[in-house]
């Protein structure tokens, strides 16, 4: 009881302030402007010095309460303190000195209304910075740029979004900054410390802070959320969280607020995926193999082996390093293969149908280290044991094998190649049987096999 009294009190304090701040300059406008003081002029002015007295009394008494509820930082606070009392005790001086009939010089009358202006400038600045957050003038004059970051996150850090996690990169920067100046081990009000994740979870006086997958019964998710002028909103000081990092939060303690959860989780959510696109600025969409792959522009050298009528390319990206190739003669050579060698990184495509390749020089190609789409229809010289030499490429996700030898046991080399995607299978020698088992075994591949 006796401490709501107080509360209410101490909530009085940013109404109550003004009424001396007006009477304070109002008795110094009268004491400037009214030239010709007679008699009732100075009465005037010695009872504007006994209100400004009084009401800044009532003021500081109210906001000595507020000040000790705990909801303002000590470094804050001082400097308005201090500089508050001062004002109260300078309004009482002078008023005792009128009171009893001093005469002031008008030099000693202007360094008074001076050093009062001044002490009203620093306690309502100080007092306006706790209230409205620092900056909060500044901010609002127009034609000034504002500079709101949104993420805590560097560049490089974005880059690496496989290795981020929610709590550690995205939640704890931001309860640092907002709450750990009240919530950490030497400093714990309500009890509960923030420092770290062990003991935030654990929570302060009234129980556990946080609840595993609820989040609206978790204390500290609630205390975030509330109306900002509740009392128990939280931070009840300085700027509260953002939208953006309140749902991170809610998100985090709904899948479990595991110390260890990957922001790439967020792929499954598409809410969360697209805030993390837009507010936290990273990338969640899964790269393909080319995606992460970079190699230096080719020059008109590099490309010498491909000039001539065998070999039709193109480049497949503005940076000119990955090259689409297709062979066009009727018969292929080692000779027509060793040409590309000097690019063989940079072939990303590579078409080769329909010119009797054979398994041998098939095998030659399975040292191309980026090939993602390769064509080798059309060869009927081509048969198991060459596409057993591609069993090493890693990277291959096409494969058209249309018109050549392949029996069912090649099923075998094509389901270890991992990135494989799409099966070209028509018009070869596997069985439907065959095809099916394999479809069956690896759902992933889209096997395209005709009627
Ligand atoms: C300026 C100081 C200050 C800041 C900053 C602050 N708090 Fe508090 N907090 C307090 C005080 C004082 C109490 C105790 C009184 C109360 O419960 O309202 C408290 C209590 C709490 C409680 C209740 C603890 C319990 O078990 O009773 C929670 C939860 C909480 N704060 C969360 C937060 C979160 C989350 C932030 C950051 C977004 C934050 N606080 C920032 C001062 C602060």
């Amino acid at each position: 009881m006796r401490t709501e009294l107080l509360d209410f009190l101490g909530s009085l304090h940013p109404l109550v302030v003004h009424l001396p701040i007006g009477i304070i300059l109002l008795t110094i406008a009268i004491d400037v402007f009214m030239r010709n003081k007679n008699n009732s002029v100075k009465r005037v002015i010695t009872m504007g010095w006994f209100f400004s007295f009084l009401s800044g009394l009532f003021a500081a008494i109210f906001g000595w309460f507020l000040g000790d509820n705990g909801y303002y930082f000590e470094e804050q606070i001082n400097i308005h303190r201090w500089s508050g009392v001062a004002l109260v005790f300078l309004c009482f001086v002078i008023w005792l000195l009128l009171y009893l009939n001093f005469r002031f010089n008008r030099s000693f009358t202007r360094s008074i209304n001076i050093t009062a202006i001044i002490l009203l400038m620093v306690t309502g600045h100080f007092g306006g910075e706790m209230t409205h957050g620092q900056n909060y003038l500044f901010e609002n004059l127009p034609y000034v740029k504002k500079e709101i970051s949104v993420t805590p996150l560097t560049e490089v850090e974005r880059s690496e979004i496989d290795s981020l996690y929610v709590f550690e990169d995205l939640i704890y920067p931001v309860l640092e900054e907002k709450c750990m100046a009240c919530h950490n081990k030497n400093r714990a009000y309500g009890g509960l410390n923030m420092n770290t994740f062990e003991s935030m979870m654990e929570g302060g006086n009234s129980g556990v802070g946080i609840l595993k997958n609820k989040p609206y019964e978790s204390l500290i998710y609630k205390r975030i959320s509330f109306p900002h002028d509740h009392p128990k909103f939280m931070p009840p000081a300085g700027v509260p969280m953002s939208y953006d990092q309140i749902a991170t939060l809610e998100w985090w303690i709904d899948k479990g607020a595991k110390k260890l959860m990957p922001i790439s989780l967020a792929r499954k959510d598409a809410k969360m995926q697209r805030l993390m696109e837009i507010l936290y600025k990273l990338d969640l969409r899964e790269k393909s193999y080319l995606e992460t792959l970079k190699l230096p522009a080719l020059s008109s050298d590099d490309l010498n082996g491909l000039n001539g009528e065998k070999y039709i390319w193109r480049f497949l990206n503005a940076e000119e390093s990955f090259l689409d190739v297709k062979f066009t003669a009727k018969t292929i050579q080692k000779v027509d293969l060793l040409k590309m060698q000097k690019v063989k990184e940079n072939v990303t495509w590579l078409n080769l149908a329909d010119c009797m390749l054979s398994d041998e020089l098939l095998s030659d190609i399975s040292s191309f280290p980026n090939l993602t789409r390769l064509k080798i229809q059309k060869n009927p010289l081509v048969t198991d044991k060459g596409i057993k030499a591609l069993l090493g490429m890693e990277n291959l996700s096409e494969l058209n094998l249309y018109g050549t030898r392949v029996t069912d046991a090649a099923f075998t080399t094509l389901g270890q190649m991992t990135a494989l995607k799409k099966l070209f299978l028509w018009n070869t020698r596997v069985t439907a049987a065959g095809i099916e088992a394999f479809k069956a075994q690896h759902p992933e591949i889209e096997v395209i096999a005709g009627l």
